[in-house]
Parts: C-alpha cells; sequence; structure tokens
C-alpha cells in the first residue's frame, strides 16, 4: 500500500512537471508573489506564517482573517483598501491579480484554497453596484 501511494506521488509530481508552468499560468499569475506583496506591506504588522503570533499586538494572524472572513471581502478590501476601517494601517490597494494572488497565499497557508472556501451572502447594496 505504501509502495503505491509513493507511486501514485510520483505520477502526480511527474505529471506536475510535464504540465509545468504553462499549466499554472492557466490558474493564477505566477509571476505575482503574494506573499512578498504582503511581506512588503502586511508583515509588520501581521503575521503572514501558518502559525505564530503577529509582531504587532492587537493585529489577528491574517490567516485568521482569511478564515475568518468571506472570500468575497476579502478580495474587495484588498483591492479598495482596508486602511480607512483601520486607521494604523496603510491604505494600499492591490489589483484583482494581486489580491488573487494574496488570497492563494493565504489558502496554501492553512489548506483551504479560495476556491474551495462557500461563497459569502453578502447582501449588495445599491451603492456598492458599479455603474454602468
Ligand atoms: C501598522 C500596523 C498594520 C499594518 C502595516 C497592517 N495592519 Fe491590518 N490591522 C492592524 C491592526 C492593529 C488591526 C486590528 C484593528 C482592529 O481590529 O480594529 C488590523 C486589522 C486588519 C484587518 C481586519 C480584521 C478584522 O477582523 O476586521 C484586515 C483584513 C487587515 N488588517 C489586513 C491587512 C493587510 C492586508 C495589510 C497589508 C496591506 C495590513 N492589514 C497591514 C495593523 C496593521
Amino acid at each position: 500500500m505504501v509502495m503505491l501511494w509513493s507511486f501514485l506521488t510520483a505520477v502526480a509530481c511527474l505529471v506536475t512537471l510535464t504540465i509545468g508552468p504553462a499549466g499554472i499560468a492557466a490558474a493564477t499569475s505566477p509571476e505575482i508573489d503574494g506573499k512578498a506583496l504582503l511581506d512588503k506591506t502586511c508583515a509588520r504588522c501581521h503575521s503572514i506564517a501558518a502559525t505564530g503570533d503577529s509582531p504587532l499586538k492587537g493585529a489577528p494572524p491574517l490567516r485568521e482573517v482569511y478564515l475568518g472572513k468571506p472570500i468575497e471581502m476579502l478580495e474587495q478590501g484588498l483591492e479598495e483598501g482596508l486602511g480607512s476601517r483601520h486607521p494604523d494601517m496603510p491604505q494600499v490597494q492591490f489589483s484583482a491579480e494581486q489580491a488573487a494572488a494574496i488570497l492563494d497565499y493565504l489558502g496554501g497557508l492553512v489548506g483551504r484554497p479560495p476556491s474551495t472556501r462557500p461563497p459569502a451572502s453578502i447582501p449588495s447594496t445599491p451603492d456598492a453596484v458599479e455603474p454602468p
């Protein structure tokens, strides 16, 4: 059984290697490093690791924020900027691609990729709707 598993794992790795960057590129933008973005802008206050406390007492580790909030809300927050809600935080706005890379990274940390998160049922208020 163990043999079979390692064989299957080896095959899976081979397939991944063979498909290579092209296969990954279809899913996300590999040139954007979500971890690096967080490292640069958020990590001095928030933990961006899989375990451990945040450097700043009172700032929740981002993996907990990730698990605690609906994906849509996180995307929106990252793209529109979070600084208005939390005066201490820098007013950073990420592109949709950057936000996706960040959420992919956080999802990887906790083993819950964004695609496996249940959709939020945020009631959309009229002023949240983009004008045509
Ligand atoms: C100067 C320190 C600091 C930096 C830098 C910072 N934050 Fe925060 N952040 C905080 C603190 C403190 C809180 C908790 C404040 C509160 O709940 O009122 C917080 C709260 C949050 C929350 C809300 C959590 C919740 O439950 O409402 C999110 C989301 C968040 N930060 C994301 C980010 C992201 C993403 C970045 C990088 C772009 C970032 N923060 C950078 C200090 C910081």
